[in-house]
């Protein structure tokens, strides 16, 4: 292996990253239920992996709003006493030298009323999602089909969770417009069969998540601001674009008109690909100068290759950085990481 990029600190706009480490997104459920606030477990659980050197954590989604809820103990970014908690959170992160972003997340119609204060789930047109809804075991409900208010409102909810995510001390925000959730559900044909001017064309589609990232940019930045994106669909596994080429080209053309600097694309399988001779990063490096965020099964020779070839810029790391909060620095050691076991590292928070 040449020398080790992953290692290596790095400058990403005004952020100075530790490392070209990211720890990925990860849904934990260790929030209070009640009040979506975060607790200790929680500060010392990032915190260790910025002592560990990882040069930028993204959190677990956070929801904008309680109908943005799709599971049991997630945080949210709409109370003053959830910013209060996420404050302490950020402070621990950058007295460990690091830099902590907020992925802001809103499950659209993959939820049910038990768990999101007895209001129906929300969606582009009402379409139910199969399957169970995570941790509740009951099926999904028929979604509310959101009306041009209701847009506006949870458009100007990801705007307030935005400006308290700075508040709360926050480097940055990810906006979660991947795997199926409501952005996706908008951007998607077989979720949005609107006839208004959020559906019919793809840019129609689009309008949602161009409209969501004006607004997280106009309160963040747009140095500050990721977005994450994807084919895949946590609830339709077997979901294929049927044109990556476009979908992707349809997809920057946006990025590029919100002036989006930096972009997470979000896959399984960092090596597969995604047309017949590229994977779904390459094919995003076609059309994309700015900053690009690898993910997808790396280890770090797949990522060292990624970032010197060009493809990358920064790598993340999900599961390795469960089964190893101290994975950076195992990595400088040439020390073995634990591998992933979900019946140990998704129990508690280590
Ligand atoms: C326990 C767990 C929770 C996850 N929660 C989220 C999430 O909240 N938001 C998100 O965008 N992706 C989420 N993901 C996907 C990860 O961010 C990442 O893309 C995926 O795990 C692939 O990376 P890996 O192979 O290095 O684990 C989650 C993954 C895991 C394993």
């Amino acid at each position: 292996m040449g020398t080790n990029q992953l290692l290596q600190a790095v400058k990403i706009n005004d952020w100075e990253l530790k490392s070209r480490v990211v720890m990925a997104p990860m849904t934990r459920g260790f929030a209070n239920n009640d009040t979506g606030e975060v607790g200790l477990d929680i500060l010392n659980y990032y915190k260790k992996r910025a002592k560990d050197g990882v040069g930028i954590i993204i959190t677990e989604g956070i929801n904008p709003s309680i109908r943005g809820k799709g599971t049991f103990g997630i945080p949210g970014l709409y109370t003053e006493s959830q910013v209060k908690s996420w404050k302490s959170v950020t402070e621990a992160v950058h007295e460990e030298g690091g830099l902590i972003v907020a992925q802001l997340w809103h499950v659209g119609r993959l939820t049910h009323r038990d768990l999101t204060g007895g209001y129906p789930p929300q969606a582009p047109s009402p379409i139910k999602a199969n399957g169970l809804v995570h941790r509740l075991r009951k099926p999904f409900e028929e979604p509310e089909e959101m009306s041009v208010n209701d847009i506006n409102h949870v458009i100007n909810e990801y705007a307030l969770a935005a400006r308290n995510a700075v508040k709360a001390g926050f480097d940055g925000v990810e906006v979660h417009a991947a795997h199926g959730y409501l952005i996706d559900q908008f951007n998607s044909s077989i979720t949005n069969n609107r006839t208004d001017g959020y559906g019919v064309t793809s840019e129609g589609r689009l309008r949602f998540m161009r409209e969501v990232l004006e607004a997280v940019v106009k309160e963040v930045g747009k140095e500050k601001t990721i977005v994450r994106f994807s084919e895949i669909k946590d609830d339709i596994p077997e979901f294929k674009w049927v044109d990556p080429v476009q979908n992707v080209k349809e997809f920057i053309r946006i990025f590029k008109e919100v002036n989006i600097e930096i972009l997470h694309p979000s896959t399984n399988d960092f090596s597969q690909k995604i047309t017949t001779n590229m994977t779904f990063h390459q094919l995003v490096r076609k059309y994309w100068d700015g900053v690009i965020i690898g993910v997808g099964k790396l280890d770090v020779e797949t990522a060292n290759e990624a970032i010197q070839e060009g493809t990358i810029d920064i790598a993340a790391f999900g599961r390795p950085l469960l089964a190893n909060p101290d994975f950076v620095q195992k990595v400088k050691m040439g020390k073995g990481l634990n591998s992933y076991q979900s019946s140990i590292h998704l129990k508690r928070l280590n």
